[in-house]
């Protein structure tokens, strides 16, 4: 009913040529084995032309890892959700939680960027979650719901339909603290309850929800057989094809 999905987000890592190499291993890693979720990286946006070149999209889907929140014109150094698309991306992560703690992105910002990434054809891989202190105080499902409402809510339901969402605790992202089996689920869950309260259980339902953090071989397996944990945004454990492959395996 709904996709599951692995997708790798390389962060500033890999110059073009590693970055080549490495899509290029993946590839013949996923020819000789039989997968059960979408596999899609998220590349930096120098390497989006060159990778959609060489990938067999049956096996490789590809995205960028940000776009702007302006349709074109002077705002230096900003790629378009229209750039992306026109290298043959088809996903765009949107609200990394180190995009929005280090480059000031607010809730607002990213409806636009939702919009824009939709009116281009990118699927949103729209990023969510806690910091430590909000855990530790009680607060996740407050703050990533406020999260969902800001910046997802304004969307018709068809065009929800169309976005997927990554809940990354920013606690557990990069720090080898992974949420436990039982958080991830109770934290998917009460996203997809959110979702279903606004648009109904059919999109709800149908809507991936992957999960972030300190994701790794021993760990996927556990997380993935959760009933709404969907998949994975894949960062330090996406840049090598040995720690990637057994996640993909995971399902
Ligand atoms: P790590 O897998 O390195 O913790 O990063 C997760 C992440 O931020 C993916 O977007």
């Amino acid at each position: 009913m709904r996709k599951n999905i692995v997708a790798g987000n390389w962060k500033m890592n890999k110059n073009l040529q590693e970055g080549l190499d490495l899509v290029k291993d993946l590839q013949t890693a996923l020819f000789s084995k039989k997968v059960k979720c979408d596999v899609v990286v998220c590349t930096p946006f120098i390497h989006l032309g060159a990778v959609n070149g060489m990938i067999d999209k049956t096996k490789v889907k590809l995205g960028a890892q940000n776009c702007a929140d302006k349709v074109s014109g002077a705002y230096t150094g900003e790629i378009s959700a229209e750039m992306v698309a026109s290298t043959g991306a088809k996903y765009v992560i949107l609200g990394h939680s180190e995009r929005r703690a280090y480059y000031g992105e607010t809730n607002d910002m990213l409806k636009e960027k939702v919009q824009l990434a939709l009116a281009n054809n990118l699927t949103p891989i729209f990023c969510i979650g806690e910091v430590l202190g909000e855990r530790e105080a009680g607060q996740q499902n407050t703050v990533v719901k406020k999260q969902i409402e800001e910046g997802l809510f304004a969307l018709s339901a068809e065009d929800f339909g169309k976005i997927v969402l990554a809940y990354e605790p920013v606690w557990a992202i990069g720090t080898g603290k992974t949420a436990t089996s039982d958080q991830a689920q109770e934290m998917h869950a009460f996203i997809r309850q959110t979702v279903a309260a606004k648009y109904g259980q059919a999109v709800a339902d149908a809507t991936s929800i992957l999960y972030g953090g300190s994701c790794n071989a021993a760990n996927a397996k556990e997380l993935f057989a959760n009933p709404d944990v969907d998949g994975g945004l894949i960062g330090g454990a996406s840049l090598k094809v040995d720690t990637f492959m057994p996640i993909v395996e995971a399902f």
